[in-house]
């Protein structure tokens, strides 16, 4: 029996191991453990995707809680490497690009573990980017490097991969929402929110995430982007689950002044508590426009089809710019609005699947784990 430990940390990290353990169940030769940093720890950043994704519950959670990024990386390796030496598994799994991703990869590496690297090679070549450090250190020391689109594969290889390590395999966080796309129109969010939905995919409703520490730590920009969204959310509300990072930022700058009041959910730019993942996709899934600084969201708005109008100067999927329905539009105000009313003004967009984001990128994952740990 050979032993594999996957680790998970911050909230993007739950829907892209999930379809990979449910996976791992039809695999007897393989035993998997699983390991939560403890980086995310909120009920709505980290537990209440457990039960929701059917997430196995961690056989160990590190607590390490918030730091700074040298801190929580640290502590992360502090508390893991006993854990690796206890278990000795023959694999460590990280997927995306937080700071547990790389702190797990590197206790691994030293230890003499092969990683194997869910997400790999995608590159905004922004280094102000905490993650773009996190997947160029992650990828230089993994053995299986995972990718979810072509642009991945190109960029590995011009930094010296080996092609025999890149696998393209598509999108875990795609197969997820495949998963629970059923469930998700299950959810109740519309009802709560009192919005009036008819079966129709398009409602009169818009959603904003934003947590970037480029948006959000410097109070011009978020200004800026708080300015421009409730100006757009004259036009039509703008539901607006907030992120810990972002709450605590507009209380310290004094922008409650561009939220809505909570009490009335039904215009302006309505603040919410961050949701759960099936709320979250039924919101997406209906709106008519989607405004965001995650990396996740872009992806599953392309396979939505709902348009997308990335908060940043750059993105790391551009397949999902190429192919599916994002558009990279930067934090200016005033371009912000424009391009929203423009795309609202104009809903017929023309876009595909981008290859690979079919649901099977888990399985194909775990046919090359179970390849390799015959081998080793
Ligand atoms: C982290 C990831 C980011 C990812 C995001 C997903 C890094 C460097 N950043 O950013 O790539 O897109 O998660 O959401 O790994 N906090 C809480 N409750 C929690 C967790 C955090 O209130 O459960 C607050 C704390 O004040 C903390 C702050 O949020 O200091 C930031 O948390 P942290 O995990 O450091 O970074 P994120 O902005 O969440
Ligand atoms: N998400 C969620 N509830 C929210 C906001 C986001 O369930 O209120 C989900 C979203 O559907 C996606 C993931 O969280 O699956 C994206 O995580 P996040 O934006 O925090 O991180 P990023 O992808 O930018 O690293």
């Amino acid at each position: 029996m050979k032993r594999m430990l996957s680790v998970v940390g911050a909230r993007p990290n739950f829907m892209k191991v999930a379809p990979i353990a449910s996976e791992l169940r039809n695999s007897p030769d393989i035993q998997h453990f699983l390991v939560h940093s403890g980086q995310h720890y909120d009920e709505n950043l980290s537990g209440s995707f457990f039960a929701e994704l059917d997430l196995p519950k961690p056989d160990v959670n590190l607590e390490v809680g918030s730091g700074s990024h040298a801190v929580q990386t640290a502590e992360i390796m502090r508390r893991l490497e006993p854990v690796l030496l206890d278990w000795r598994p023959q694999i460590v799994l990280v997927v995306g690009d937080v700071n547990t991703t790389l702190a797990a990869a590197v206790t691994a590496a030293k230890l003499g573990i092969d990683v194997a690297h869910v997400e790999a090679g995608l590159r905004s070549f922004d280094l102000t980017m905490p993650e773009e450090i996190n997947r160029k250190l992650t990828d230089s020391i993994s053995t299986l490097l995972f990718v979810t689109e072509q642009s991945g594969v190109n960029n590995l290889k011009r930094e010296g991969v080996a092609e025999e390590k890149i696998f393209l395999v598509g999108n875990v966080m795609i197969d997820c929402l495949l998963r629970h796309r059923e469930a998700a129109a299950g959810s109740r969010i519309l009802d709560r929110l009192g919005v009036r939905h008819d079966g129709s995919r398009c409602l009169p409703y818009a959603v904003l995430t934003l947590h970037r520490p480029s948006n959000v730590e410097e109070a011009r920009t978020l200004q800026g982007i708080l300015s421009a969204v409730s100006s757009l959310a004259t036009d039509l509300p703008v539901f607006f689950p907030v992120h810990p990072r972002t709450r605590k930022q507009i209380a310290d700058f004094g922008f409650e002044c561009y939220l809505a009041d909570p009490g009335n959910s039904h215009r302006g730019l309505i603040p919410l508590d961050p949701l759960g993942y099936l709320d979250f996709l039924s919101l997406n899934a209906q709106a008519s426009l989607v405004l965001t600084d995650s990396g996740g969201v872009q992806e599953e708005t392309t396979i939505l089809g709902v348009p997308c109008l990335t908060l940043r100067e750059n993105t790391e999927r551009p397949a999902t710019v190429e192919q599916g329905t994002n558009q990279v539009v930067g934090v200016d105000p005033d371009r912000i609005l424009a391009s929203a009313r423009s795309v609202l003004n104009n809903p017929q967009q023309e876009h595909r699947c981008p290859p690979l984001w079919d649901g099977k990128a888990a399985q194909r994952i775990v046919q090359i784990l179970n390849g390799h740990l015959q081998c080793v």
